[in-house]
């Protein structure tokens, strides 16, 4: 049996995060990264939001690639390099690779630690399949590495499930998908296969991002607590109360925190003062129409794409060829 290869390239800079984190709660609309929602609490909360009632997205999602997973076989190349965006427990992928008669696999997530043991679970369940856990931050852009060794003439399939992609907003996400146009090479059929969460009705959308349990309220309210770790401040989450609101005007689902009464938040050599009401910005879900997204991965330079959607079109997955 092969073993994975693990290559690790992120590593985690105290200072650096910790002056990121200042800055954007600093800033007059107080902000921080969504990359702060998962700390190890968080990561176990969004696994619980996958099963709340009002969020479909992940089942809705898992139904389609099932359902269709005949027909993404003729349209994805058979035998490619599979490299899998924000991996985790490397499970959506990991239903797909016999069906897709993937060639190769490769996990990418910020750390080898978070991808190990699914990685290694994976390889002996394909024994002969060439695996590898890729260690980095591709929130800026995905640059594989040299020591990856990949072989330019093998197709590869970018898989990014999940709508991840809501995070960035429309500018940052062109430039994000022109890098993974990028990484897709230059072997013929390549191509990214992503899940997007469609544009409906926003009462339903709020509700999916701030479900009647609490659990994206704990979520979201939890990112306090790890900024705490992470600067040495002393938010009191008794004192914020999460926000999920629809902005039509960008057509994207905002999470906020909000500050229940005037408060102070104090770190080493700093603090910030909170009026009543003001509100620390945490997360942009964008949605999309499938003609909306369909023009953005045209203008990141994606030829063809092929979509799809459930009857009442509440999620879209899109094979886009490089
Ligand atoms: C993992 C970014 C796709 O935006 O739907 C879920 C994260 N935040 N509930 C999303 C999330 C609150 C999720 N993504």
């Amino acid at each position: 049996m092969t073993t994975p290869q693990f290559i690790q390239l992120y590593q985690h800079n105290a200072a650096a995060v910790a002056q990121e984190l200042l800055q954007g709660l600093s800033a007059p609309q107080a902000f921080t990264s969504p990359k702060y929602l998962y700390d190890a609490l968080g990561s176990r909360l969004f696994e619980a939001i996958t099963e709340l009632p009002e969020y479909d997205l992940t089942r809705t999602e898992a139904k389609l690639m099932q359902l269709h997973s005949a027909d993404m076989a003729q349209h994805l190349p058979p035998g490619a390099c599979w490299v899998d965006l924000g991996a985790g427990n490397c499970e959506k992928a990991g239903r797909l690779l016999s069906p897709m008669a993937a060639g190769r696999y490769v996990a990418v997530d910020i750390s080898v630690d978070f991808v190990r043991q699914a990685l290694e679970s994976l390889q002996r369940q394909h024994p002969g399949l060439h695996m590898a856990g890729l260690g980095t931050d591709f929130s800026g852009g995905l640059d594989l590495p040299e020591a990856l060794d990949l072989d330019p003439t093998q197709p590869r399939v970018l898989f990014y499930p999940g709508s991840s992609i809501g995070n960035f907003t429309p500018g940052q996400a062109i430039g994000f998908l022109q890098s993974l146009h990028q990484a897709c090479g230059t072997a013929t059929n390549s191509g990214l296969l992503i899940g997007v969460d469609l544009l409906k009705d926003p009462a339903e959308l709020e509700a999916a991002y701030d479900d009647a349990l609490g659990v994206t309220a704990a979520f979201d309210l939890n990112l306090l607590l790890h900024i705490n770790r992470l600067v040495g401040s002393d938010f009191a989450v008794r004192d914020w109360q999460h926000l999920s609101r629809f902005n039509a005007q960008a057509s994207r689902v905002e999470m906020h925190l909000q500050a229940r009464c005037a408060l102070r938040v104090q770190w080493p050599g700093g603090e910030r003062l909170f009026a009543a009401g003001e509100t620390i910005h945490t997360e942009n879900a964008c949605k999309w129409t499938v003609p909306h997204f369909e023009a953005l991965l045209r203008s990141a330079g994606f030829a063809s794409t092929r979509v799809w959607t459930d009857p009442d079109k509440r999620f879209a997955v899109v094979w886009a060829l490089a």
